[in-house]
């Protein structure tokens, strides 16, 4: 018998994934179409219309290797910022460029600094390897508590995350404060500011800073506000050629297929969509937002810009899973708050959605709290 031993760098924590409504559907004898799907940030109104049709250009490539940079999608997206195609890069979904950048600018050991809680898989990559994950805390009801933040980021990590809005508050930092950062940072310290939220914040966020921080790369995802999760296209985009061409070497070569190259090159000019997605999110947002006030037991956690909002459960028989499981048998797929380091179990995440899913949410809520 081969003797056989493949030592892993590290045995690392595994991502827990929103439930999938057939899924439900299945454990819950839910009807698959009355599920309620809040727990993954997806849009309201489905894919961009105008990246379905492009896939169907790309369908008809694959046999043929995709440009390994995704030349003519990097530079339709910086047509559409007002960059150099040169300074953007794309991955298979904005993880890919998170991932690539703490690789390419951490050395393990190295510090990589977050917020509490934070996107786990900040967490979860820097852990890979054996970086070391440093954590700024938040306030009370997730107020980002920018002076700590400061003073953690004076210790020089390598990287320093800025998630704006900030996933899973929903908080949006102001320019001012990402000025502030961006100017604090010691100069061997990348800021990578993650707005994978920004459209439903209604600013522009801090693209325009690139052009006067060359300590700053952006990164942004299809996953959300242009409604392409399951396309899988994300990128990064900075001023500065010296933080994109390490990415460029680091990155899976081929990473970009010909569909999410068509599909992401028609996405990025796909207002209209974008929109509609913003206007839903917003409405509802205040919407849920005033009818929880009416409910007692349960608590919306001021503040957030997201497409999503935290949700505090005030009843102190009740903990988060125990709000999360009723809510899987009434239909309801949310966030539990245990499942999300730095949250806990006082918490769940929800998504902001159609009516009728959030009034499906707010009835179960009701039914719950008399439980
Ligand atoms: C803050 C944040 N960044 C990035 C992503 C990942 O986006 P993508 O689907 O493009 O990998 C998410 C997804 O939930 C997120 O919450």
């Amino acid at each position: 018998m081969v003797k056989v031993s493949f030592p892993a760098l590290l045995d690392g924590e595994l991502y827990v994934p929103g439930l999938s409504a057939e899924y439900v559907a299945e454990h819950y004898g839910v009807p698959l179409g009355d599920i309620a799907k809040l727990a993954s940030a997806e849009n309201p109104h489905g894919a961009s219309p105008k990246a379905v049709e492009a896939v169907e250009l790309g369908r008809k490539r694959l046999s043929i290797y995709p440009d390994w940079t995704a030349r003519h999608l990097r530079t339709a997206i910086a047509e559409k910022y007002g960059f150099d195609p040169d300074n953007v890069v794309c991955g298979s979904g904005e993880t890919e460029v998170i991932s690539m950048v703490i690789r390419a600018f951490a050395a393990p050991g190295d510090a990589v600094l977050m917020h509490y809680p934070c996107f786990p898989l900040y967490r979860i990559f820097a852990n890979c390897e054996g970086r070391l994950p440093v954590y700024a805390p938040m306030g009370t009801d997730f107020e980002p508590l920018l002076d700590q933040y400061i003073e953690l980021l004076r210790q020089a990590p390598r990287i320093a995350f800025l998630t704006s809005p900030h996933n899973p508050s929903g908080r949006l930092f102001e320019e001012a404060d990402i000025r502030r950062v961006c100017e604090a940072a010691n100069e061997n310290t990348l800021i990578v500011l993650d707005e994978a939220y920004i459209h439903y914040s209604e600013t522009e966020g801090g693209m325009e800073l690139l052009r006067e921080y060359p300590n700053l790369i952006v990164l942004r995802t299809y996953s959300k506000a242009f409604g392409l999760a399951g396309l899988r296209v994300g990128f990064g985009i900075s001023n500065n050629p010296k933080l994109i061409d390490p990415l460029r070497r680091i990155k899976p070569t081929w990473n970009m297929g010909q569909m999410q190259i068509t599909g992401g090159i028609a996405a990025i000019n796909d207002d209209e969509h974008v929109q509609r997605a913003v206007k839903t999110v917003v409405e509802m947002r205040a919407y849920v937002g005033a009818q929880l006030e009416k409910q007692d037991g349960f608590r919306m956690v001021p503040g957030s810009r997201s497409n999503f909002f935290l949700t505090e459960i005030l009843d102190p028989e009740m903990d988060s899973t125990f709000v999360f499981n009723e809510l899987l048998k009434r239909g309801v797929i949310v966030k539990d708050g245990s499942d999300i380091e730095g949250l806990g179990s006082r918490y769940l995440r929800v998504d902001v959605n159609l009516k009728k899913h959030m009034d499906r949410f707010l009835s179960a809520l009701a039914e719950i709290r008399k439980i």
